[in-house]
């Protein structure tokens, strides 16, 4: 049962209790008031929430024509209508005319119902009505301050009258005042730079056209003082015609002028940076080039400086014993001819001239050696008979050849050799371990009377490791860098020569391709580690 609050404006109470008694048959739960006078009307009006106002046309002291005056002014909307006796057609258009929404003749109170109910209805709608303008005018509200509050322009684009309006934020963002803007699209196209249009006018067809929802671009957009601002510009349909394409779009513009400024900055800065390294990059390297030629010429230089000086020996006592042999000989030719030589004497001439012979021998075997190790030196990269090797075995058959060589110190070989590695070998890897293990011997245990060598060797995937370590006395740290140039020994005139590791770097890289090192070891002793690859042409697979 529906309920209802009536203000019943009549002065006669039968009358007012006929109408009740029609509201509540027809299933009203009617909540009633009677009144008679102005102040009634009044009092009654403001105190309660009416649902309908049902008022006699001419009361002793009182009318409808008041009683609606004062609900006007009230500003209520309550539907409002006259039942009367006796007004006449003229009055009730008037009256309906100032507000009241309808009347029924006491003679024909049928039509009562109907009119109430059709009355409440229309009351409810325009309430209804009443409440989503009220809530849409509060959201746009919202919408404004919170687009206007975060500096974005807004901008409402009518497509299908090409029509532009612009929020005051828009404008201001621009420097424009709404009367510089002719509200047309093509003006607000000739705001957007030549050279970004087209990427401008191809996201509005994706929108227009093609039924993308939303769009987004970066341009620049004109400012009132001529000066362009780089602007992000995000769109969104909110209207389609019935042929699908978009009608109306709202779009946002956000300044982004300074991160433009910046990201420009940015580039300048990385092709500035780019530009310096490049120019400090040729420079370090024509200043690498320099220090290599420099080195070159040095090592050149002591290269020079040493093989004169190894073989000066050798050749001065060679010409020195052939110069005193030359002298005795013109002295013996001399004596001859005088006849004034014993056979004693001749004899004891004999003698000396056999040791100076030999020793010129022994220096010129010397000189001959020595030339011999020059060669290698500049590594010959012509290559000798290769043949199948065990890697194993040339290690072990260079063991035996060096370190049993001494006996002075006893030294103790451990080996961790994988035994399946074959090589095609001219002899160079050899040279390269026995030079290794001659400097264990020769320079790891000075002053001690055993030690301990360690030689690994293993495969890789397509890399061949050999390691040869000793538990010695270890190389001086500055050393480290120099024991592969030419000549560095720290056993001059010892016997030694400072060429057996320069010799092996050279084979290890020029003709094995590979690496060598060689580093102090943190538990004492040095280790040298050597790698090169598995050429086809050194490494020989399933040879058995
Ligand atoms: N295992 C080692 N322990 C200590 N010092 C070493 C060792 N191996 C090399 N050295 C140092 O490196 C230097 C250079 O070695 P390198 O083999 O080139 O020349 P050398 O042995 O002195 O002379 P050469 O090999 O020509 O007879 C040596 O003089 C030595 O000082
Ligand atoms: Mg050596």
């Amino acid at each position: 049962m529906n309920s209802l609050c009536v203000l019943v404006v009549e002065d006669c109470e039968s009358d007012a209790s006929l109408i009740l008694r029609i509201l509540t048959k027809a299933g009203y739960a009617v909540l009633s008031a009677r009144v008679e006078t102005e102040a009634e009307f009044r009092a009654e009006l403001t105190h309660r929430d009416w649902d309908l106002i049902l008022s006699d046309y001419s009361l002793p002291g009182f009318s409808a024509d008041a009683a609606l005056n004062i609900l006007r002014q009230s500003a209520r909307d309550i539907p409002f209508i006259i039942i009367s006796h006796n007004i006449g057609e003229e009055a009730a258009v008037a009256m309906m005319k100032s507000g009241a929404h309808d009347y029924v003749m006491k003679a024909s109170m049928s039509r009562l119902v109907p009119a109430v109910e059709r009355e409440i209805r229309d009351a409810a709608t325009r309430k209804d009505r009443r409440r989503f303008s009220i809530a849409l005018k509060e959201s746009e509200a919202r919408w404004n301050f919170a687009l206007e509050g975060s500096g974005y322009g807004v901008w409402d684009w009518n497509i299908a009258e090409a029509k532009v309006i612009y929020s005051s934020c828009w404008l201001s963002m621009h420097g424009y005042q709404c009367i510089d803007m002719l509200g047309n699209f093509e003006h607000h196209k000739s705001l957007i730079h030549p050279d970004d249009i087209n990427q401008v006018e191809l996201a509005w067809d994706e929108c227009i056209t093609h039924r993308a929802t939303r769009y987004r671009a970066e341009f620049r957009s004109k400012d009132h003082d001529g000066g362009w601002r780089w602007v992000l510009n995000r769109g969104m349909v909110v209207e389609r015609g019935l042929d699908g394409k978009a009608s109306r779009i709202i779009s946002t513009h956000a300044d982004i002028s300074l991160q433009k400024k910046n990201e420009q900055l940015l580039v300048e800065l990385n092709g500035d940076l780019e530009r310096k390294i490049c120019e400090r990059t040729a420079e370090l390297s024509a200043a690498l080039d320099h220090l290599a030629e420099s080195k070159k010429l040095a090592a050149l230089g002591v290269l020079v400086t040493g093989i004169a000086h190894e073989l000066n020996t050798p050749l001065g006592n060679i010409v020195l014993g052939i110069s005193t042999l030359s002298d005795e000989l013109e002295t013996l030719s001399d004596q001859l001819d005088r006849g004034a030589i014993s056979r004693g004497g001749l004899r004891s001439q004999l003698v000396q001239w056999r040791e100076n012979a030999q020793m010129a021998l022994r220096n010129s075997s010397r000189a001959a050696d020595l030339i011999d190790r020059f060669k290698q030196i500049a590594v010959d990269q012509v290559s000798h008979a290769k043949r199948v090797v065990n890697l194993g075995e040339i290690i072990e058959s260079c063991i035996d050849a060096t370190l049993n060589l001494r006996s002075s110190v006893e030294i103790k070989c451990e080996t961790e050799i994988d035994q399946s590695i074959q090589l095609m070998s001219a002899g160079h890897l050899e040279q390269v371990i026995s030079a290794v293990l001659m400097n264990a011997m020769q320079h790891a245990f000075q002053g001690r009377t055993s030690g301990i060598v360690e030689v690994k060797a293993m495969r890789v995937d397509s890399e061949i490791f050999i390691s040869i370590g000793d538990n010695g006395i270890g190389i001086k740290s500055d050393f480290c860098q120099r024991v592969f140039d030419p000549f560095f020994t720290t056993k001059l005139g010892q016997g030694s020569m400072g060429l057996g590791l320069t010799i092996a770097h050279n084979l290890v890289t020029g003709i094995l391709k590979g690496t060598i090192g060689i580093a102090n070891r943190q538990s004492g002793g040095v280790l040298v580690k050597i790698k090169f690859p598995c050429d086809p042409l050194n490494v020989i697979e399933d040879i058995y």
